[in-house]
């Protein structure tokens, strides 16, 4: 029996909602925010008012593109957390709201399992292999660097992750110091294709076990342009481009040191990249070459489902609904992980 799911997603600056049919996308609309780019980093404030805006024609129009009728989903799945509360609040009303009025199951998701689970869609068109479990999941994103054991799609644990910023924040934060704009992650990626990535050293973490830090780069990336401005004005305008490039080589090293120490411990060779910054194209080719040296098996996400977006809520919807885990109307947003 198929069951049909309603995701709707609004932990941060994109609205978007999809419908899915078991594990298949049938339309995943996101609707991002331009309001934050003059100011930037995402203002809590306006990125609320925006999803207030968007909500109802995001949904309209992903059940317009799956060709489905209101009175045919079976559920609907929404982020509760972690996110920015006032953000949280628009998706989770929506998604209460829409429950109750078609009297269907309402789930509750987490906003990092779902980047976790984005891995076992599958688009109408094309199956494509997906992670067999247990497999290590290195999960990076604007707010969280994690190193997760997955042993079954409910089933998580988190067994590193960063004490301070997390590698997107590193990416972004550094971005600002060049004075490229927010967020500064993809272009740091773009004009390292240009740059020499072992022109300058950056002292990398030393943290022990499995968890991550990326506050000291950030620092030590900082006084390190500040000197070389000094010497000469010109600096970031000759080397920008072997700036972003050594940068990116350092945060990718710092990911796949630990990810690799990770696979070693616990014995999984199952490998799955997930979160805003698998977009990384250097972070790509890294997991790509462990592949083929260590013979592990990697996965890494269509560029779509790398970023957030309701499909990957409402895959965790269903295989919730599939347990029966449901959510009541009491259930509260989380802005941090409880
Ligand atoms: O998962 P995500 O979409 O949402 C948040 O956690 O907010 O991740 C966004 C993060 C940002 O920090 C952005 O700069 C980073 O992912 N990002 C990238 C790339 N594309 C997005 N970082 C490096 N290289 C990229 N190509």
């Amino acid at each position: 029996m198929s069951t049909i799911i309603l995701g709707i997603e609004s932990s941060c600056d994109d609205t978007s909602a999809s419908i899915i049919k078991n594990d298949t996308i049938l339309s995943n609309v996101i609707a991002g925010q331009a309001v934050h780019e003059a100011y930037g980093g995402v203002v809590p404030e306006l990125a609320s008012r925006a999803h207030q805006q968007n909500i109802v024609p995001v949904v309209h129009q992903a059940l317009k593109e799956a060709g489905v009728k209101v009175e045919e989903v079976d559920a609907v799945a929404y982020t509760r957390g972690p996110g920015l509360m006032g953000s949280l609040l628009v998706g989770t009303s929506f998604a209460k709201g829409f429950a109750l009025a078609r009297k269907i199951p309402l789930i509750e998701v987490n906003h990092l399992q779902a980047h976790v689970l984005a891995h076992f869609l599958q688009k109408p068109d094309a199956q494509r292999p997906v992670p067999s479990f247990p497999f290590l999941c290195l999960l990076v994103s604007g707010g969280n660097s994690q190193l997760i054991v997955v042993r079954s799609p409910l089933e998580m644990e988190i067994v590193g992750q960063t004490i301070d910023d997390a590698a997107g924040e590193a990416f972004d934060k550094c971005a600002k110091v060049m004075g490229l704009p927010y967020p500064g992650g993809p272009l740091i990626d773009k004009y390292a294709w240009e740059g020499d990535a072992a022109a300058f050293q950056f002292s990398k973490p030393r943290i022990a076990g499995l968890d991550y830090s990326f506050s000291g780069l950030k620092t030590s990336f900082l006084y390190f342009l500040r000197d070389r401005l000094k010497e000469n004005p010109d600096f970031m305008a000759e080397r920008r481009n072997d700036l972003c490039a050594s940068l990116q080589r350092t945060i990718v090293e710092v990911l796949m040191d630990k990810l690799i120490k990770a696979a070693k411990e616990t014995g999984i060779k199952e490998i799955a990249l997930a979160g805003g910054v698998s977009a990384n194209s250097a972070l790509r080719a890294a997991v790509q070459d462990m592949e083929r040296r260590r013979g592990w098996r990697t996965y890494i996400p269509d560029l779509a489902l790398t970023t957030d977006n309701a499909a990957m809520i409402a895959i965790t919807g269903w295989f919730k609904y599939r347990k029966g885990e449901f959510s009541s109307q009491e259930a509260a947003p989380f802005a941090r992980m409880p």
